[in-house]
């Protein structure tokens, strides 16, 4: 052994012990398990790609391309419905299988937790109601959940809506009848959201918050480099900058509710999260400033793009539109003539409105997919996700499957009379189980409005625009229409 030096001898131990580790993966990966009652569960098939970077150059490209979806398609029918691979830097397990995909989100015995990428984690912050687990996470979705479905909430909501609607395009008259939807109804949203979570109206506090959260946001998808100078470090500091300005309004809040002994419904999601902590075992004080920034997130570029969206699709289907135009109108001539108010009901209701809502968050898939990560080796339906692994539940794989829907490209929202239930495991866009979207009738309600007012104000007519899909859903040119009023 002269020939080999002790170091030599080191090297190959090393390698030994990787190729055996690598060999026993595969092995068990190759068997799976098998459970006492015969059946067997393997590890999904696929394929790792190249060293280190994977697939993740395939993924993103295919993001950029009008059918994000090529990715899931090509190698759910080389593997099938359930396939693993390597993007981002993770091994994944991809499930484009409906029942696989309702089984993550249940989350029944809490094997999943979320798995973001690192720069989010950061910026999310432990205790974000999108990060944190267990007993906790259950309070506060619940809290939110009750309150944003409130009936008090969605009454008084749908005024504040309706009244920033029609504001707003009331304004456009001013701008030549030309405007960009996608800024415009960010405007609407971003005004409502804040309303909603810290009772915000329009002025300097609002401008402030809308442009530091516009800073946080921008490093949402970043390298996690948190140096000076970085992406990240400066939402870092925009996210500081924005815990003080919401810690003073939580502050005065509180003040105020300790010197006011009656016991009034909460106004907004600060009053609720307030109240339980009040409580024992109740949500901690500390939690509630980033929490309300944090739900931002989640709420704020969503349904304005699914407003923007709801009127490229449209815009281009005018027999859709027509059909829109109809039965809003009628509901506009009873309300003049009743010279009643809307309510919340009135708008949700419009049986043609809800199904353009529903086809355009199946085609749009705002949020094509959520990840999680495997706390344990889990088995669902002949697979195994082993612990330590990623999965990807995609939602816009199951949204475009022809056996799911049939001609899946086409804006259709006629297929939602047949289809019984949009609340099944194949029409997912507010996700499900136990984080299924707190803000999702909230959403529906807010798009309802705007689309109502939308089609019984003006004529539409829209230039050429694209919708881009990486790496989030929106419009290339911000979508430009022009408007010509109705009574004109
Ligand atoms: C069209 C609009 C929207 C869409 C498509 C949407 C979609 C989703 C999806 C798919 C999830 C699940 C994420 C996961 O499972 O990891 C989610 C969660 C969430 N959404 Fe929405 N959302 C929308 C609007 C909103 C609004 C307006 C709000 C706030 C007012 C909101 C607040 C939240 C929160 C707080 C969560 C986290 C729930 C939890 O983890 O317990 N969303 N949303």
């Amino acid at each position: 052994m002269e020939w080999l030096s002790l170091e030599g001898c080191w090297a190959l131990m090393a390698i030994s012990v990787c190729v055996v580790c690598v060999w026993v993966t595969k092995k068990r990966e190759e068997k799976g398990v098998l459970e006492s009652d015969g059946e067997r569960f393997v590890v999904p098939r696929g394929s790792w790609g190249w060293p280190l970077i994977g697939e993740t150059f395939e993924f993103i490209a295919s993001g950029y391309t009008s059918t994000p979806v090529s990715f899931m398609e090509k190698r759910k029918s080389l593997y099938g419905g359930v396939f693993r691979t390597h993007i981002l830097g993770k091994a994944i397990v991809v499930s484009t299988d409906p029942d696989v995909s309702k089984v993550i989100l249940q989350n029944h015995g809490n094997a999943f937790v979320p798995c973001y990428p690192k720069s989010i984690t950061e910026l999310l912050g432990k205790s974000s109601i999108l990060q944190i687990n267990g007993a906790l996470h259950k309070r506060l979705h619940a809290l939110i959940g009750v309150f944003l479905k409130s009936t008090q909430l969605k009454n008084r909501i749908t005024r504040d809506v309706e009244k920033i609607v029609r504001l707003s395009l009331s304004s456009w008259m001013d701008k030549s009848c030309q405007v960009y939807v996608q800024d415009e109804t960010k405007k609407i949203t971003f005004q409502i959201l804040v309303r909603v979570l810290m009772s915000i109206g329009p002025g300097d506090e609002m401008e402030c918050l809308k442009r530091e959260f516009e800073e946080f946001i921008k490093g949402l998808i970043c390298l996690p480099v948190n140096l000076p100078g970085t992406r990240l470090y400066k939402s870092l500091k925009a996210k500081e900058r924005l815990l003080k300005v919401v810690d003073k309004i939580v502050e005065a809040r509180k003040t105020a509710m300790e010197e006011n002994e009656e016991k009034v419904p909460p106004n907004d999601t600060i009053d609720v999260l307030l109240r339980d902590s009040e409580e024992s075992d109740g949500i901690p004080l500390d939690f509630i400033s980033g929490n309300i920034i944090e739900m931002m997130i989640p709420g704020e570029e969503t349904v304005p793009t699914a407003m923007t969206l709801a009127v490229k699709f449209l815009v281009d289907n005018p027999v859709a539109l027509a059909h829109m135009v109809e039965e809003n109108m009628e509901l506009k001539k009873r309300k003049i003539n009743s010279s009643e108010d809307y309510s919340w009901t009135d708008y949700m209701s419009l049986p043609f409105t809800q199904n353009v809502i529903n086809e355009t968050l199946r085609l749009a898939n705002i949020i094509n997919a959520v990840w999680r990560k495997a706390l344990k080796d889990v088995k669902i339906k002949g697979y195994l996700i082993p612990k330590g692994w990623c999965v990807l539940a995609s939602f816009s794989s199951i949204h475009m499957d022809e056996t799911n829907y049939e001609n899946p490209y086409k804006f259709d929202p006629w297929r939602w009379k047949k289809i019984a239930s949009a609340a099944n495991n194949i029409f997912t866009p507010f996700g499900g189980g136990q984080r299924l979207c707190p803000g999702l009738e909230l959403s529906r309600l807010e798009v309802s409005i705007f689309l109502h007012h939308l089609v019984t104000t003006y004529r539409l007519s829209a230039e050429r625009d694209e919708i881009i899909y990486f790496p989030t859903v929106k419009m290339k040119r911000k979508l430009p229409i022009t408007v010509t009023p109705l009574d004109q």
